[in-house]
């Protein structure tokens, strides 16, 4: 098991090396924050990307280190818990459009280094979040605090001993920051994923999702 960590990391380590580009730039790719948390005409990660729900619209924050607006007064503890169990620091819950499901199974090692490239290497933006505009009373937050307990298993990746690294390395890429389930694993009501099997990978074998269930699922 610990070869098989020593050498996933260094796999890791050479493929960012070689792009010229930090870890945690390296980890921000594979997760692709990118692609929602900037809008069309915006700065890179200033956030206000809209995503439509059956609810109504909402919209990816800032995550570039801007003290007001962005995450640079997030601390990695609350990041990590915003990564994994879809907690703001102010402690609301994030709407799962967010794909902490799948972030919670990035490791330590991985979180910090996406952290420290966040919060070091991003240029601040200050544009001010947008709230969402889903009206009351279902834009209340807290009834995802109990989705997540129902479903939610926010548990980091274990490295299978029978598999070879290699396996293990694209294990977690799909199943942690690719957050592939994100879209490829079909919905069972209420939007939580359908269960599958480890043994099988069952859940990716089915059919991406339509862009009908995208939306109805935002996530
Ligand atoms: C599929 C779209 C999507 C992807 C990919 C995504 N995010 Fe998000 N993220 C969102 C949305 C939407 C929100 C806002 C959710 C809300 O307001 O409830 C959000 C919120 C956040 C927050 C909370 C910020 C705050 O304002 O308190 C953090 C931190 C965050 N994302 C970091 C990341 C990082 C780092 C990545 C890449 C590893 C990433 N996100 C990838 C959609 C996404
Ligand atoms: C934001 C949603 C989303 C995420 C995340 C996502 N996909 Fe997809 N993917 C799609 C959609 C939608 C399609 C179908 C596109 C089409 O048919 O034009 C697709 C198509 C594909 C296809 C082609 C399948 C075929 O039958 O032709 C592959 C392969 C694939 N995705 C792999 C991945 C992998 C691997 C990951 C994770 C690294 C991933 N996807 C993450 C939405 C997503």
């Amino acid at each position: 098991m610990k070869r098989l960590t020593i050498l996933a990391l260094a796999l890791w380590a050479a493929q960012a090396g070689a792009q010229g580009m930090s870890r945690g730039e390296y980890v921000a790719r594979a997760g692709d924050c990118m692609a929602c948390h900037t809008a069309a005409d915006g700065a890179p990660l200033a956030g206000g990307l809209k995503f439509a729900t059956p609810l109504g619209d909402i919209y990816s924050t800032n995550i570039t280190p801007d003290k007001t607006h962005g995450i640079g007064g997030y601390s990695y503890d609350e990041f990590a818990r915003a990564m994994r169990e879809g907690v703001a620091k102010d402690g609301h819950h994030l709407y799962p459009a967010m794909p902490y499901p799948s972030y919670a199974k990035m490791s330590d090692d991985d979180l910090r280094a996406l952290y420290d490239y966040l919060i070091n290497e991003v240029t601040p933006q200050a544009s001010a979040n947008r709230e969402s505009d889903i009206p009351w009373p279902l834009s209340m937050r807290w009834p995802l605090g109990l989705w997540n307990s129902l479903f939610v298993e926010d548990k980091p990746f274990t490295p299978r001993a029978d598999k070879s690294a290699a396996w293990n390395r694209g294990a977690y890429l799909v199943q942690g920051p690719g957050h592939c389930g994100a879209c490829h694993t079909p919905r069972a009501w209420a939007c939580r994923r359908k269960p599958s099997t480890r043994a099988t990978s069952s859940s990716l074998r089915a059919k991406p999702l339509t862009a009908g269930t995208r939306r109805r699922c935002a996530g």
